[in-house]
Parts: C-alpha cells; sequence; structure tokens
C-alpha cells in the first residue's frame, strides 16, 4: 500500500460533522451555525455549552435549567475520595497529570459509568464540564498546603471558579474576561484533542476514557501546552525593551515560536483579538501591561518575518496572569473550556459510529528470515 500524504493528516476529511466550521483562509471560526465573534458579543460559556451539545441556542427555560445543572454542587462537588487520590499525589505533579489522572479516576465514582446511550453520556457531560473547574482549583489548594474551597451554586462556572482557585471574590472584568476566555477555547472542529477523543469515542468506550485521551492529547506544547510556554518565553524576555533583540535572536536561531503558527489558519486566528484586547484590559485594570507590550513586539517582528500570525495561544495567557492564574494551570484552564466540544464530539462520533482505524503506508522491509539467537 502506498499513497501521497503530506504527514500528519494534513488536509484529510476524516468526517462529516455538524458541530463546528473553520475558514482558514478568512480567518471565520463558526460554532453550529454561529459566528464565534457573535457568541462573543451576546452569549455566555454555560450557553455556549447548551449550543454545542444540543445543536441549537437554548429558550429562557433551557438555559435555566442548563445552568442550574451545570452549577448545581451534586454536579461540581468531588467525591471525598477523589480529594484523598489528589492529596495523595506528589505536590510537584504537573496540573494537566493531576486532571488527566482526576478526570480517569471521576468515571469509577459515576453511576452511568457503563452507560454509553446518548441520555447518559449528556447527564456525563454536564458533571464533567462542572467537575474540570473544581479539579482544577482544588490541585492548585491542594499543591499550595490550602483546604479546597466550596463550589457556590449561585455563582456561574467562571465566577465560580475564579472564586474556587483564589478563595477571594474575583472582580466583574475577571469574571466577564474569563467567561469569553472559555467561549473562544470551547470547540474547534477536527483539532488533535478532539479527533483523540473522537477515536476512543469511536471504539464504543466511554466519555470518560475519550476526555481521559483528549486531555493527553492537550497537554502537548504543539497544541493547549503552548499557552504555557508562551508565558515561559514572556519569563525570559522580561522586559518590552528587551523584546525586540529577544525575538530577533531567537528567529536567527531558527526556533519555533510558541502561539504562532496554525495547521487551518491562513490568516490571523480569529479568537487572538479578542484575548489580546482582554487581555490590555486587565493589563490596565492590574496597572501592568508590560506582558501584552513584550507580545506585542513579538507579534509585529514575527508576522512580519515569518507571516507567521498569533494563534489562540498568544495572547490567552497574559489575560489569565493578570487574573492571578499560575501559568502552569493555562492548559487545564483551556481544557475546563474545551471539554465542551470534546463532549459534543463525543455525542455525534456515537450517534453516528463507524471504528476510526486508518491505514499506515509501510517503509520497513517484509521478508526477513529469522535469525536465532545463538547465530546474531
Ligand atoms: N515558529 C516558527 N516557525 C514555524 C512556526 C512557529 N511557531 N509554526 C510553523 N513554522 C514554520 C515551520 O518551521 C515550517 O517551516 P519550513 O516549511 O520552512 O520548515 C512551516 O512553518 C510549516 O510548519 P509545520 O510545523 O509543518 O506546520 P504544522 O501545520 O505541522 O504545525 C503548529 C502547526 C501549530 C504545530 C505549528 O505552527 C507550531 O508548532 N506552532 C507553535 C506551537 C503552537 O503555538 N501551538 C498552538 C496551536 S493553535 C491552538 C492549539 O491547538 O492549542
Amino acid at each position: 500500500m502506498s499513497g501521497e500524504h503530506k504527514g500528519g493528516l494534513e488536509d484529510v476529511v476524516v468526517s462529516t460533522s455538524d458541530v463546528c466550521f473553520i475558514d482558514g483562509d478568512e480567518g471565520r471560526l463558526v460554532y453550529r451555525g454561529y459566528d464565534v465573534n457573535e457568541l462573543v458579543e451576546h452569549s455566555s460559556f454555560e450557553e455556549v455549552v447548551y449550543l454545542l451539545w444540543h445543536g441549537g441556542l437554548p429558550s429562557r427555560k433551557e438555559l435555566d435549567a442548563h445552568r442550574k445543572a451545570l452549577a448545581a454542587t451534586a454536579n461540581r462537588k468531588l467525591p471525598p475520595k477523589l480529594l484523598g487520590i489528589l492529596r495523595a499525589l506528589p505536590k510537584r505533579t504537573s496540573p494537566m497529570e493531576v486532571l488527566r489522572t482526576g478526570v480517569s479516576a471521576l468515571s469509577a465514582f459515576d453511576p452511568d459509568a457503563a452507560d454509553n446511550s446518548r441520555e447518559a453520556t449528556l447527564r456525563k457531560s454536564i458533571r464533567l464540564t462542572a467537575r474540570l473547574p473544581t479539579l482544577v482549583a482544588a490541585w492548585e489548594r491542594i499543591r499550595r498546603g490550602k483546604a479546597p474551597v466550596a463550589p457556590n451554586p449561585r455563582l456561574g462556572l467562571a465566577a465560580n471558579f475564579l472564586a474556587t482557585l483564589s478563595g477571594t471574590r474575583p472582580s466583574p472584568l475577571a469574571v466577564k474576561t474569563f467567561d469569553v476566555g472559555l467561549i473562544l477555547h470551547a470547540d474547534h472542529e477536527f483539532n488533535a484533542s478532539t479527533f483523540a477523543a473522537r477515536v476512543t469515542a469511536a471504539t464504543m468506550s466511554d466519555v470518560h476514557s475519550a476526555i481521559t485521551s483528549a486531555i493527553g492529547a492537550l497537554k502537548g506544547p504543539l497544541h493547549g501546552g503552548a499557552n504555557e510556554q508562551v508565558m515561559r518565553m514572556v519569563e525570559r524576555i522580561g522586559t518590552p525593551a528587551r523584546a525586540e533583540g529577544w525575538i530577533r535572536q531567537a528567529l536567527a536561531d531558527k526556533a519555533r515560536i510558541m502561539g504562532f503558527g496554525h495547521r487551518v489558519y491562513r490568516v490571523e486566528d480569529p479568537r487572538a483579538k479578542h484575548l489580546r484586547r482582554l487581555a490590555t484590559e486587565l493589563g490596565r485594570q492590574t496597572g501592568d501591561t508590560s506582558d501584552v507590550e513584550i507580545l506585542d513586539i513579538v507579534a509585529r517582528i514575527v508576522s512580519g518575518d515569518k507571516r507567521l500570525f498569533p494563534n489562540v495561544d498568544f495572547y490567552s495567557g497574559a489575560a489569565y496572569a493578570s487574573m492571578g492564574i499560575p501559568t502552569d494551570q493555562f492548559t487545564p484552564v483551556f481544557a475546563m473550556s474545551r471539554v465542551a466540544g470534546w463532549t459534543a464530539h463525543v455525542l455525534e462520533q456515537h450517534a453516528n459510529n463507524r471504528l476510526i482505524r486508518p491505514r499506515s503506508d509501510y517503509t520497513g522491509p517484509t521478508h526477513l528470515a529469522y535469525v536465532p539467537l545463538d547465530r546474531r
């Protein structure tokens, strides 16, 4: 078997999907028919989750019920034994490893674990979307030797997460910014982690297994892990005055610059401009815009030099840092949002399933004669 392929499944269409559309030439991102710019302006993360799962916008009654389910303490609270598992982990464990372990362990406590019906997968998707923020915040508290903060069912997902992470009430601007960040990260067609989720779901495995696969794929620096690496770059650069020299040297060294480039977009990622604006507003509120100034200089030089544009991971970290979110929690925060898309794709995969099983173009030998051990 042999054939032309570019590697990395580039431009390969794997299946049809109604969940998400990307126009890489126009820089458009569309969830279930709605442009993400519209959703950023008018919607909330909770509503976007409903849209992704159910395929249309909810009525007021449907949205109220959906919000209540996502905020219910029964759905947000972690089983005490799971907290015991987190406490048993070495404090140096990275938050993405903790999230992967936590989600995998959650299935052991889920009453619907073995049920792959649409109704059960929706119930599990509500619990996963509600619990991921609790897991992320709980690990932050545990590794700092503090007690996890109980979720507050009167707060929406963004406000509740920020409150449980820090133990203090977040500013309205922080809540709004975080919510927009969640909307922007909620889905992105057949990206690597979503594809991993769909491959797992396509064996008729369960949603917890699919999300555990997805978290493993998101962790890498070529995917979700890039947001953390962008912030490490900002830390290494240090001040806006050093940015130009640093990035010119990195380009001369042919380094891969994190937060730039995309497999699908040929123009700027439509999510980046929102995150830049929000990071700037938050920086102004906290009185420190130096991270965004550094990023702007880096963006100007890299796009001028290489015609590579910032992607979603470029400005998100500067916004998160202004809210007091630690750098190694940026990718778990990405997962807290993308779980909405991952679960929507698992539902879609299960609804019209066929095992995903591609072929490889074998390039090794085929007729070697076996050599006994004592003659090698
Ligand atoms: N810095 C420097 N050069 C780059 C970059 C970059 N960030 N991205 C692409 N290039 C160059 C690359 O060196 C190659 O050049 P040449 O053809 O001369 O060898 C060319 O552009 C094509 O790159 P590629 O790696 O073959 O492209 P890809 O489609 O396989 O990779 C990517 C896409 C996102 C992995 C890549 O652009 C990258 O590594 N970016 C940095 C990591 C990053 O920001 N990842 C987040 C992606 S978006 C959100 C998400 O998924 O989480």
